[in-house]
């Protein structure tokens, strides 16, 4: 037997997981313990900051509910998710194709179905907007019933979830594009605001001096038949953060502004935002979704 140093100990715990019999476990756990090794080696990690770490991440565990996903957000605020959404795009996304964006943790699944033109708004508190344009598939033709999901913060940077009552459903909903893929909505200009900073994950960023905020944006999850999913959100320009979103979700290409007597607005006394999407064929049928409804990684019963 031969005792275990600061190096063997990677390559014992290496060989001892080499016959986990799924190939793709295999591989990603012998890569994790490699780089949490080298680390722990790289930082030289003592016992307090060890447990300090483990303390954290239970923290993060114990601040999740079926409303709140800390570990999503912690991923978010990393890198991470934007990282996987970057390489899932390289991986299947035509050129063409609209860039993607985070899902964030304040997605729901069966958002209330709203007719085109309708409100996605209860109760009015800001500006009132219209956002329309057309989906389309790479080559510019019209993807007709594509089904656009929409959700975003009040204008006071509020999400419905944010209340903690499941039961509330705002600032949400569903549509069918028309025959030529045509879409337009009324919702209100959203607020900017900061991820969730009354857990775990905000005592960190509140430690590393970032301020917190993500720019006004509107999610969009658009699907049909024989196309990617395309997970994205539509960011407005004039946002202070729009250069230092704190879970960098950002892309110039998803860049908006609100302005009136646009062409094609289908109510031209609101103020309107278009915005063409355009979907890729679906080649391997994998999901774009980085992030989940928080009641499917924790059901309510
Ligand atoms: C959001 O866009 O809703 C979001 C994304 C990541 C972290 C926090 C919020
Ligand atoms: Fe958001």
């Amino acid at each position: 037997m031969k005792d275990l140093d600061i190096q063997s100990t990677t390559e014992a715990v290496i060989a001892q997981m080499a016959l986990t019999p799924d190939p793709r476990l295999r591989e990603i756990m012998e890569a994790a313990v490699r780089h949490v090794h080298d680390f722990a080696r790289e930082v030289k990690l003592t016992p307090d900051e060890w447990l300090k770490g483990i303390g954290f991440l239970t923290a993060v565990g114990q601040a999740c509910t079926p409303y709140r996903q800390e570990f999503i957000l912690l991923s978010d605020i990393l890198g991470l998710s934007r990282l996987v959404n970057v390489m899932h795009d390289s991986d299947g996304r035509e050129d063409a194709g609209t860039e993607t964006s985070l899902l964030g943790p304040f997605f729901r699944e069966k958002a209330p179905e709203i007719a085109l033109g309708g409100s996605i708004v209860a109760q009015l508190k800001g500006r009132e907007i219209v956002v329309f344009g057309q989906v389309t598939d790479t080559e510019g033709h019209g993807i007709a019933g594509a089904e656009i999901d929409v959700w975003q913060t009040d204008a006071e940077g509020q999400y419905d979830l944010q209340a903690n009552d499941p039961t509330v459903m705002d600032l949400r909903g569903r549509m069918r594009c028309d025959a030529e893929g045509r879409f337009h909505f009324r919702t209100e200009k959203p607020l900017g605001y900061p991820i969730p900073m009354d857990g775990p994950v905000g005592s960190l960023v509140t430690l590393q001096s970032r301020h917190g905020f993500r720019p006004a944006h509107i999610h969009t999850l658009i699907s049909a038949p024989g196309y990617r999913e395309l997970v994205t959100a539509l960011y407005f320009g004039d946002d202070e953060h729009v250069d230092s979103d704190t879970v960098f979700g950002v892309s110039e290409s998803l860049v908006i502004t609100e302005a009136m007597g646009l062409e094609g607005n289908p109510l031209p006394a609101l103020p309107g935002v278009r915005y063409d999407f355009t979907l890729s064929r679906d080649a391997d049928g994998a999901s774009g979704r980085v992030g989940s409804d928080p009641s499917r990684l924790m059901p309510t019963g």
